[in-house]
């Protein structure tokens, strides 16, 4: 099977197997094949946070188990759940339509929601953390069913432990979200509130923030259906306030941000209460002059210098190499050592 279509950057790789999944049935039929129980296997669902770099010798399982069903929990909230193959954006579209509170600001974000808890997606202010309830998942090994509630999943700023000690090793069937029946949209973060005032709009409800969301979005990001892309290819760099005061001594206008979400807390771990800042990767590879960079059909986005795009052909070890020759610049001009936020197959 070529992956090209499956993948939001456009690699054309091949995978040896594929197998998709409508409801957890199929995945015990497919959990019996030869080719499951002796080799290499992958989950995908959009395709869109991967770099293929090579083909794929082995099992590709697509992720297709679809339905959303609401049950109210109390005065102020439901209890939303969504097969993990529904894609994303078409449940935050649920909830607008529903008028339901909590993941608006998550509009536009590519990809299946078995994804989103993955790297706990994340956009203008608001983690799927915030209204994450549970999910259920399926042991690759066992076949064993679990549930995992908030705390299971140890969310971080892009981060669960789905990339950690349970990577690759479970395959989320469904999630679980608590959103509000009288919504209290959050609107804090960088130019959201400006943006709907410049708009006249002071008291916003979901569908203003929806809308205000999908168009900073489309205003900056590369829409992948037109130029390959996963989004930020790096994370933000978290790093101590001490050595973000050396920077900004050598660099006064550096951007930075207090990082102080729950997750961003327990990664401090034994430095205890130092405080964190947060800085744009995209500001640290704009200054080592990648924006808008070209290498080939490889290159780096003209309006968001931490989007790595495919012009074309470029194959993922050529997009993988300029990732490494940005980390590298970034590394010797700054000290920090940039790590991807895409998964690199
Ligand atoms: P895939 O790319 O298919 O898979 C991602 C990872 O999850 C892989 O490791 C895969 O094995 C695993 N996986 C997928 N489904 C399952 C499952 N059911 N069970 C177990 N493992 C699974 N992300 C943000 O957080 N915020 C943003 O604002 C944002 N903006 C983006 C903008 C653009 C233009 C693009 C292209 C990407 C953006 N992303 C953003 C990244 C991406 O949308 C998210 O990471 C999304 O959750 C990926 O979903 P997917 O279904 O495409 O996952
Ligand atoms: N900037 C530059 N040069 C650029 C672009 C940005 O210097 O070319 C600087 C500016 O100072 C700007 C700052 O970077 O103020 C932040 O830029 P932006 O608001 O675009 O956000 P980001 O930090 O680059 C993060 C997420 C996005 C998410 C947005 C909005 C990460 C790795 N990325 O991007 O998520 O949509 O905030 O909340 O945290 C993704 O994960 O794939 C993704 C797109």
């Amino acid at each position: 099977v070529d992956l090209k279509p499956y993948n939001t950057f456009r690699i054309e790789a091949f995978a040896s197997r594929w197998a998709e999944l409508h409801n957890a049935d199929d995945l015990f039929r497919v959990m019996e094949l030869p080719e499951f129980q002796s080799g290499r296997k992958y989950i995908l669902g959009g395709g869109s946070n991967v770099l293929f770099t090579g083909d794929f010798d082995g099992l590709i399982i697509k992720n297709n188990i679809s339905g959303i069903s609401v049950v109210p929990e109390n005065d102020r909230h439901v209890i939303l759940k969504s097969g993990a193959g529904v894609i994303w954006d078409d449940l935050v579209r649920y909830s607008l339509d529903h008028n339901l509170g909590g993941i608006e600001n998550l509009s536009m974000i590519p990809g299946s929601v078995g994804a989103a808890p993955i790297q706990n997606i994340g956009a203008y202010g608001v983690e799927l953390e915030d209204t994450f309830l549970s999910l259920e998942a399926i042991n690759l090994k066992t076949g064993e069913h679990t549930d995992f509630d908030h705390q299971m999943c140890r969310f971080g700023y892009r981060d669960s432990i789905f990339k950690r000690t349970h990577k690759d090793k479970y395959i989320i069937t469904s999630v679980t979200l608590r959103l509000q029946k009288k919504p209290e949209p959050t609107l804090d973060y960088g130019n959201l509130r400006h943006t709907l005032a410049a708009e006249g709009i002071t008291d916003p409800d979901i569908h203003d923030v929806s809308r205000a969301v999908r168009s900073i979005r489309a205003s900056k990001l590369p829409d992948p259906a037109v130029t390959g892309n996963a989004g930020s290819f790096f994370k933000n760099p978290v790093m101590s306030a001490g050595y973000f005061q050396e920077l900004k001594a050598s660099w006064p206008e550096i951007p930075g941000f207090p990082a102080k979400s729950q997750s961003e807390k327990q990664a401090q771990g034994a430095e205890g209460a130092e405080k964190m800042m947060k800085v744009p990767a995209a500001w640290l590879i704009e200054q080592c002059g990648f924006k808008g960079k070209r290498d080939g059909d490889a290159g780096v986005h003209d309006r968001h210098a931490l989007i790595i795009v495919n012009h074309g052909n470029a194959t993922g070890r050529q997009l993988l190499n300029l990732a490494r020759s940005i980390q590298d610049a970034v590394a010797g001009k700054f000290g920090i050592r940039l790590e991807p936020e895409v998964n690199i197959v």
